[in-house]
């Protein structure tokens, strides 16, 4: 009996050192402590032995499987420890997560740009919402229900009284409605077409409108202000011209074209901006004296200016948000 205790103990000393995880101890437990463990039989042996050595052994069983007992929880005790650390440990020689700062995209430098050298001329800015009323995006401005110049912007309605404007000249008419003039402003924003899209339109790009209302706005000073902003957008020797054009809301009503030479390509006219005098029934639409007042409009494409800023090729690089190339500006 004395052997097979000894046996047993130094087999349990071996197991104990050989544990490193929740599953070994819990082997390790079921081997020596269950029902039907190594240390539980001893117990059943005991009950055989003549009775004259009960005493001893009686003894000796119940030292040996609390010593046992007390190691196997100490062992337990260590190992919950050591996960823990193993959690919280913090490796310092992993190289660091690269964090990477944003910057402005390119169409918003862009607007920026354009913003502020029509503010250093006196312009303020407003804004309009993206979704409007078809009286202010076509009716006050002209466009008769069944003029043709309608189909001139694809529209996405999204009934028959709303839809997503598809310019921002919509802004001029809230503008004028809500300010008595003098009014000087442009008005930055999205707007909304449903062209078939290809590397020159997207279904959804960036105007930049402009509004002058004073006694006294010649075309003469249309023309001086955005040749100006020409020059300083795109430098003194910037190649332009002015084409007549037609738009319900201004007559006359013109295109600015810019010169376009892409690096090895052959060069050609971009259209770039539309313009006009305020035609006096839009005046008469918001309850401006048409008698009094004057103005001027204009309406430009971001994404054309940027292009041309740029030297970018294709339209949809705006949008894919693909960060090498936005990474570029
Ligand atoms: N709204 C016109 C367009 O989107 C541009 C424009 C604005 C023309 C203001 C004249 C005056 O094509």
């Amino acid at each position: 009996m004395e052997q097979k205790i000894k046996d047993i103990i130094s087999a349990f000393e071996k197991d104990l050192s050989d544990v490193d995880n929740p599953q070994s101890l819990e082997d390790l437990r079921i081997k020596y402590f269950s029902r039907n463990g190594l240390l539980s039989n001893l117990f059943e042996d005991f009950k055989n032995l003549p009775k004259e050595e009960k005493p001893k052994y009686g003894q000796l069983l119940n030292i040996t499987k609390k010593e046992a007992q007390e190691k196997f929880e100490q062992l337990k005790k260590n190992l919950a420890n050591n996960l823990d650390t193993q959690k919280r440990f913090v490796d310092l020689s992993l190289p660091g997560r690269e964090q990477t700062i944003g910057s402005e995209h390119i169409i918003s430098q862009t607007i920026d740009n354009i913003s502020s050298i029509f503010k250093g001329l006196g312009f303020s800015v407003y804004v309009g919402p993206e979704l409007e009323s078809d009286e202010n995006n076509f009716e006050s401005l002209n466009f008769p229900p069944d003029h043709p110049a309608r189909d001139m912007q694809d529209t996405f309605f999204i009934n028959d009284k709303f839809l997503l404007r598809t310019h921002t000249s919509p802004v001029q008419i809230r503008l004028m409605k809500e300010k008595k003039p003098p009014i000087r402003a442009i008005m930055p924003g999205k707007v909304y077409r449903n062209e078939a899209i290809s590397a020159k339109s997207y279904c959804l790009f960036h105007q930049i409108e402009g509004l002058y209302i004073d006694t006294d706005v010649t075309f003469a000073e249309l023309k001086g202000t955005l040749v100006y902003f020409a020059k300083k957008l795109y430098g003194q020797n910037v190649k332009y011209r002015f084409r007549s054009s037609f738009f319900p809301f201004t007559e006359p009503s013109a295109e600015v074209d810019i010169w376009w030479q892409p690096k090895g390509k052959e060069g050609r006219w971009l259209e770039i901006l539309g313009c006009g005098m305020v035609d006096p029934n839009v005046l008469d639409n918001v309850g401006i004296d048409s008698e009094k007042y004057t103005g001027y409009a204009f309406g430009m494409g971001v994404e054309r200016m940027a292009l041309l800023k740029y030297g970018i090729s294709d339209i949809r690089l705006f949008f894919d948000n693909d960060y090498r190339f936005l990474q570029q500006f």
